[in-house]
């Protein structure tokens, strides 16, 4: 059988006490991973803490013969990361995988928004995502191989009302993969991003209780295990996944028009005349990096 197997490979999944991120910590186990089950235990808002779901996930992947232990550090400070990444060292030796998975909502329109709102999301789920990334990159650097996860949101890359902060942390970490795949390229280090819909404590007073049915997190497994998987080589890719329903989406760059040289003045009319090109998408292009946009302008 041609299976994807993790034999040997030693995985990191943060946030996975609950949700997907335990889905995802079960099914690699059982694929014959090594898995760091993290999870702080906190509420939806990110408030508290609790051992006993990153327990329990731990005590229900051994039951079944799997390797597992658990971490209960917050992912949201730089100690944090560095005492997750530690964890997997202590126990396994090295760290071959890591899904960025913890995340928390703090919802409110802007106006009603505090600072401490704002502060929290970004927090947990973009400043998260570095500081465990940025503690595991040396080794997967070290070994010449590393598959990492980002774990976006429809929310960001195409807007959710009263999510504000969400949608900025999210996005947030489509900017960090752009610019981390680069630095991962030549060491075998991948970075891949998913926005997932699924039925999970984030989502069941947001989702219309028919969707949320149909939305089961089991249905977002397979696209993570396939990205963490040795013979994946993608890199830098974001993928919708939800109900079933896997694509991918990306940011483009339209090809515009050229309508200066550098030298010459260009007036609010002429962006005017041409707005139909400028706003145009027709034929955009995905570009691997900020260099490949320079074709266009010189
Ligand atoms: P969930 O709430 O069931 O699981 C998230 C887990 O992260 C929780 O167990 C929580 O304790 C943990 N966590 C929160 N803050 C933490 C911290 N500072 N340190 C360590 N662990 C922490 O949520 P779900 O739905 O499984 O979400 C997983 C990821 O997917 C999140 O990043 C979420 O933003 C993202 N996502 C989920 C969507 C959905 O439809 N469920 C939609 C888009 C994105």
């Amino acid at each position: 059988m041609n299976e994807i197997r993790f034999d040997g490979k030693i995985a990191i999944i943060t946030g996975a006490g609950r949700g997907l991120g335990r889905l995802y910590a079960i099914e690699l186990a059982r694929r014959g991973a090594a898995v760091v089950v993290n999870d702080l235990g906190g509420s939806r808002d990110g408030s508290g803490s609790d051992t006993a779901p990153a327990q329990s996930v731990v005590d229900e992947i051994r039951n079944f013969g799997g390797k597992a232990i658990p971490n209960f550090d917050s992912v949201a400070t730089i100690e944090g990361g560095e005492k997750i990444i530690q964890t997997a060292i202590d126990a396994f030796g090295t760290v071959d995988i890591l899904i960025n998975n913890a995340g928390i909502l703090a919802d409110k329109t802007i106006m009603k928004m505090s600072e401490k709102e704002w502060d929290i999301v970004q927090e947990v789920n973009l400043k998260g995502t570095f500081s465990v990334t940025r503690a595991a990159f040396p080794i997967m650097r070290e070994k010449k191989f590393g598959r990492i996860i980002f774990t976006s949101s429809g929310s960001g890359l195409y807007g959710n009302f009263g999510q504000t902060n969400y949608a900025a942390a999210k996005m947030g970490l489509i900017g960090f993969m752009n610019a981390l795949k680069l630095e991962g390229a030549k060491y075998n280090i991948t970075c891949n991003t998913i926005a997932p819909i699924a039925a999970s404590r984030l989502t069941e007073d947001v989702l219309p209780p028919e969707l949320f049915k149909k939305l089961r997190p089991e249905d977002v497994v397979p696209l993570v295990l396939y990205l963490c998987w040795e013979g994946c080589t993608e890199s830098g890719m974001i993928f919708n996944c939800a109900g079933g329903w896997f694509s991918r989406t990306a940011v483009v760059c339209g090809r515009g028009i050229k309508l200066g040289d550098g030298c010459n003045e260009i007036s609010p009319e002429a962006i005017r005349d041409n707005w139909q090109k400028i706003a145009n998408l027709e034929n955009a292009e995905v570009l691997g990096s900020l260099v490949e946009s320079f074709k266009f302008i010189v």
